[in-house]
């Protein structure tokens, strides 16, 4: 499946990386710590993690209580944002990356009675069925190859009641922002940012991946300012 969906035009395919970023190579830790730290302020400076938490709130379908479940949180900033945003929502933090979550128990979220923290693989997630109201997998989904995403979807969905995915919007021209990158990050972050563009899934790879998803699934795509694909999921009935 290319990253532009089934039906990408010849560019977009050239477009396209099989690079791997730093954060998705274990033995580079001193560059995924960069790069990290880089995203965080690329984040904060674009207003992501508030954008991320209003979204997710939405989904939520008012509840009282609502849980949610954050995969792939990296330095844990929108859960931080989701927990000011919502005086009783209780979240379930979590990345793959043991040392992240091993950073997250040290930090403020560590010591939060709302707050549980572990460590997912959002592509194989262990807990019960219908544990959470919201699974939220924001600015992560490209770095999971096509096979990968469908798992996400299943497990997504299971776990909780929708998944929500929130991502790059992909076009060519976002890599007008390849200056803030490095603003924020220098070079390191300017190498995984400008990967990352080019590996966004277009709305259309998500919903074809969605059809060919081993559990039936039903999906939502659009676009949302100032560039995200937004992508909301649920098991089909
Ligand atoms: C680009 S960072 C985004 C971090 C954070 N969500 C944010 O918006 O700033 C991608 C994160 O996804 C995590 N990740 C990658 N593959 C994953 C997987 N299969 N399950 C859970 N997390 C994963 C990485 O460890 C990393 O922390």
């Amino acid at each position: 499946m290319p990253r532009g969906g089934p039906d990408a035009p010849w560019w977009d395919r050239l477009y396209e990386t099989d690079r791997p970023e730093y954060i998705d190579q274990p033995a580079r830790t001193v560059e995924t710590g960069k790069v990290l730290r880089g995203l965080d302020r690329f984040q904060l400076m674009t207003r992501a993690y508030r954008v991320c938490s209003r979204l997710t709130l939405a989904e939520t379908a008012g509840a009282e209580r609502p849980r949610i479940l954050e995969l792939g949180a990296g330095r844990g900033r929108m859960t931080q944002r989701l927990l000011a945003d919502h005086p009783t929502a209780r979240v379930t933090v979590s990345d793959v990356n043991a040392a992240s979550v091993e950073v997250l128990r040290a930090g403020p979220l560590g010591s939060d009675p709302r707050v549980d923290l572990r460590v997912v693989d959002a592509t194989d997630i262990d807990a019960p069925d219908n544990t959470w109201d919201v699974a939220v997998f924001c600015m992560a989904l490209h770095h999971l190859t096509p096979d990968l995403v469908q798992k996400l979807m299943a497990e997504g969905t299971r776990v909780a009641r929708r998944l929500l995915i929130v991502d790059g919007w992909r076009n060519p021209g976002f890599l007008a922002i390849t200056p803030l990158f490095v603003l924020t990050g220098g070079l390191t972050q300017a190498h995984d940012g400008v990967i990352s563009l080019r590996k966004c899934y277009s709305a259309r790879a998500v919903e074809a991946m969605a059809a060919r998803c081993a559990t039936p699934v039903s999906v939502r795509c659009r676009f949302s300012l100032p560039g995200y694909l937004v992508a909301s999921l649920a098991a089909a009935p």
